[in-house]
């Protein structure tokens, strides 16, 4: 899926407004992620109108560039996995606006608590309430280069010390046609 490998953070923006479907699409992809026990304990909270921005400014400095934002949050919930609920919502959300010729860009809010109480007091939402993270959205402002980050000693094969050579592939290690693995492939410690 190529948006995965182009996708990279955007944080300056055109003037062009994001159309309110493609605000959809994004929300309809947050809510496709997966969940423990399927909660799917997010909320989000869409600021469309820059009145509503300018709080955000006290909270970072990261968010002078706010053409939309919306927030990801939880109520509790049975399961105590909502951190990563919502983090594989707003990675679903940032690879959709890739998708759709957006930027993004997902700015961490919790677990700072004071600005979590802060974002509560701003925007109304309930003490039984947390906030994930922000996520400006517009148009790029800027192309940015995307690069190859894969490394192949962040592989491990089969045990932790099995770490793949620079340049080895898995194919090369013989995943494909049930060789075994070439321990030239491999730094073994
Ligand atoms: C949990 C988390 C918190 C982040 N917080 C911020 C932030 O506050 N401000 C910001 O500009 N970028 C933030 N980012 C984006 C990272 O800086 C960015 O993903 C990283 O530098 C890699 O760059 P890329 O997204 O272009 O691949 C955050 C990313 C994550 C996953």
């Amino acid at each position: 899926m190529k948006e995965i490998f182009e996708r990279v953070s955007v944080r300056s923006y055109t003037d062009q407004p994001v159309e309110a479907e493609k605000i959809e699409d994004i929300l309809r992809a947050g809510m496709c992620a997966p969940s423990a026990g399927n909660e799917r304990p997010w909320h989000f909270v869409v600021l469309k109108d820059p009145k509503d921005f300018l709080p955000l400014m006290q909270i970072s400095e990261h968010l002078q560039m706010l053409p939309q934002a919306k927030y990801v949050t939880q109520k509790r919930y049975r399961f105590d996995f909502w951190v990563q609920d919502c983090c594989a919502a707003l990675e679903n959300m940032l690879i959709e606006a890739k998708h759709l010729g957006l930027g993004a860009v997902w700015c961490g809010i919790y677990p700072d608590t004071e600005k979590i109480i802060r974002l509560c007091c701003m925007y109304g939402l309930p003490e039984t309430v947390e906030v994930l993270a922000l996520m400006p959205i517009g148009y790029p402002a800027i192309e940015r280069k995307v690069h190859d980050r894969y490394k192949s000693d962040r592989v491990h094969i089969g045990r932790w010390e099995n770490v793949l050579r620079d340049g080895a592939t898995l194919d090369s290690l013989g995943f494909s046609d049930k060789r075994s693995a070439s321990d030239e492939q491999m730094i073994t410690s």
